[in-house]
């Protein structure tokens, strides 16, 4: 039977700072389904950590925090003013905390927990029950939803990446220099590729998609051409 496009699951996964987002949003939009930042997810759990004072001298008290994880709430809901999806920690809209260089910097090792791993992929797989989604992140298409309908793997060069989040900071007002941007974001390809648990890597039946010099716009077409390709 015809799958119909409301129903689609779509993984989005790639390296930090690849465009994912703008991406997934656009395609959530264009298809009328969810979008779901997973990645907002385990910063969420890193500003809870920062919080918290479970991070302290750069060491994560991994113990004490996955003791806390069932007091972590968190809920990712419309706001339709700003016309996007917010991140909530505890009731608390944390949009804005949880896109700082500092979140940035702890939110590679907090997602290496195991624990939190866990718990993260189990709510993703209840935000997305019985309906379609796009979600991106870094493991969803080879652990999340193994079976998503559509699975891309987004790459660009790490100075394109680093040039977009200047941009994009510096948009939003929030400081950062360019070199710092560089650093976090080569690191984290190194932590998040690297880790022992569901690291970052192209799922075996991902289409690969290098975007480090194509618009948004081109994006769009390159994917709704997969779309009808793959479902008509
Ligand atoms: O997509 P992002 O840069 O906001 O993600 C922040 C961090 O969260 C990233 O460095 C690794 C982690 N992450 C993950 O381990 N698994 C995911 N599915 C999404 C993000």
């Amino acid at each position: 039977m015809k799958k119909s496009k409301q129903d689609l699951v779509i993984a989005i996964d790639g390296h930090s700072s690849g465009g994912k987002s703008t991406y997934a949003k656009m395609i959530a939009k264009e298809l009328g389904i969810t979008y779901v930042d997973s990645g907002a997810m385990y910063r969420a759990v890193t500003l809870y950590a920062m919080e918290n004072n479970l991070i302290r001298d750069n060491i994560i008290d991994g113990q004490e925090l996955v003791r806390q994880l069932d007091q972590i709430s968190i809920e990712i809901i419309f706001n339709p003013e700003e016309d996007r999806y917010e991140t909530w920690l505890n009731g608390r809209n944390i949009e804005k905390e949880i896109r700082t260089v500092a979140v940035s910097n702890y939110v590679s090792p907090v997602s290496k927990i195991r624990e939190v791993r866990e718990a993260m992929v189990d709510l993703q797989r209840k935000m997305s029950r019985d309906k379609g989604v796009v979600m991106d992140g870094r493991d969803i298409g080879t652990v999340v939803f193994p079976d998503a309908d559509i699975k891309i793997y987004l790459t660009a060069e790490p100075d394109i990446r680093a040039q977009r989040r200047f941009d994009e900071l510096k948009q939003k007002g929030m400081e950062a220099g360019y070199d710092e941007i560089l650093e976090n974001i080569m690191d984290r390809d190194h932590q998040d590729s690297t880790r022992d648990i569901s690291p970052l890597k192209k799922a075996d039946d991902a289409i690969e998609l290098d975007n480090s010099s194509m618009t948004p716009e081109e994006q769009m077409v390159w994917f709704m051409n997969k779309l009808e390709e793959k479902f008509g």
